[in-house]
């Protein structure tokens, strides 16, 4: 039988999840946004996409949820994005209202998905989302730490002129500016990155993590990256379903791991068939536990915000 995905929300972020998951066959994917025609048009777009890129999943449109019953995985990527200076958090409170509106009928059409939400502020929709959908925390996740990590090794690859493949890199904390990088834990094919690269060059690479997002709002002007977050969507959609047991860094949601409690953050977890299956808590030294610590704090006030949403 093939899998079933629903991505919600068929802007950039949306339409490139579903172009991946669709050009590597996971599943057949079913794209829904309130804007009529917009569904509709883009993933018929893909479908005629299928016979030059040689895959066989079926996209299809709708602004009905029922049509996205059953699915096995729903990506949520609805929201508005950032624009240039604004921070993700501005977005707290439109994207709340529109995740709320979301949620119960993603939960009521599909009541044993796995829910991953790309949505900004990433760890407080995340949240929101899985206080409303009643599910166990391991089946929602948010896609940030991928994205975070991802950015770390491409430039980091870069730094060194190696391949992306041999680079490994672990980014824990919000999805925000406060975002942990941490170079201990990252390598090229085991080595770590501190052999490799000068502490003051490391020190560039990781505030240029940090504000990689932000890089990329100033550039495009009229929204934030979607290549990037569309293939860490489709990375989690991939591992989930082939249970492919894969260590990745996921907004999860924390009940005292890390000395943090009931927040959404971005940790090493263990993904297979039933979602975050084990959160891997690795040694850190007392000022990465600090700024981990901080990154939360931001996350927990931002949670807070929401009132009588959660
Ligand atoms: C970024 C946005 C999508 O990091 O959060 O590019």
């Amino acid at each position: 039988m093939k899998n079933k995905v629903s991505v919600i929300g068929a802007g950039r972020v949306g339409a490139t999840a579903a172009q991946y998951i669709a050009e590597d066959e996971l599943a057949d994917v079913v794209m829904v946004d309130i804007v009529e025609g917009l569904p509709q048009g883009k993933s018929l777009d893909l479908l005629e996409a299928g016979p030059i890129r040689g895959f066989d999943s079926i996209l299809s449109g709708s602004n009905d949820y029922k049509d996205t019953a059953n699915s096995d995985i729903v990506v949520i990527a609805a929201g508005l994005a950032r624009k240039p200076g604004m921070s993700r958090e501005e977005l707290l409170m439109k994207n709340s209202e529109i995740i709320k509106s979301i949620t119960d009928k993603v939960v009521k059409e599909s009541p044993n998905c796995i829910i991953i939400v790309v949505s900004n502020p990433l760890d407080v929709m995340t949240y929101l989302c899985w206080k409303l959908s009643g599910f166990s925390p391991k089946r929602v996740l948010g896609m940030a730490g991928t994205l975070d990590s991802a950015r770390f090794r491409a430039f980091v690859a870069k730094e060194l002129n190696v391949s992306v493949k041999d680079t490994q890199a672990l980014v824990l904390g919000g999805h925000g500016d406060s975002m942990v990088p941490l170079p201990r834990y990252c390598t090229v094919c085991g080595i770590p990155i501190t052999e490799l690269i000068p502490k003051k060059r490391i020190d560039s690479i990781v505030e240029r993590t940090r504000k990689a997002g932000g890089e990329i709002v100033d550039y495009l002007k009229t929204g934030s990256a979607y290549y990037s977050p569309g293939a860490c969507a489709a990375e989690m959609v991939e591992v989930i379903l082939k249970d492919k047991k894969r260590l990745l860094p996921c907004a999860a949601y924390l009940n005292g791991e890390y000395g943090l409690k009931d927040v959404y953050v971005g940790v090493p977890v263990i993904l297979g068939a039933s979602g975050a299956e084990r959160i891997v808590e690795v040694d850190l030294t007392k000022e990465e536990k600090n700024a981990l610590h901080a990154s939360a704090e931001i996350v927990k006030k931002n949670i807070a915000k929401l009132g009588e949403c959660v």
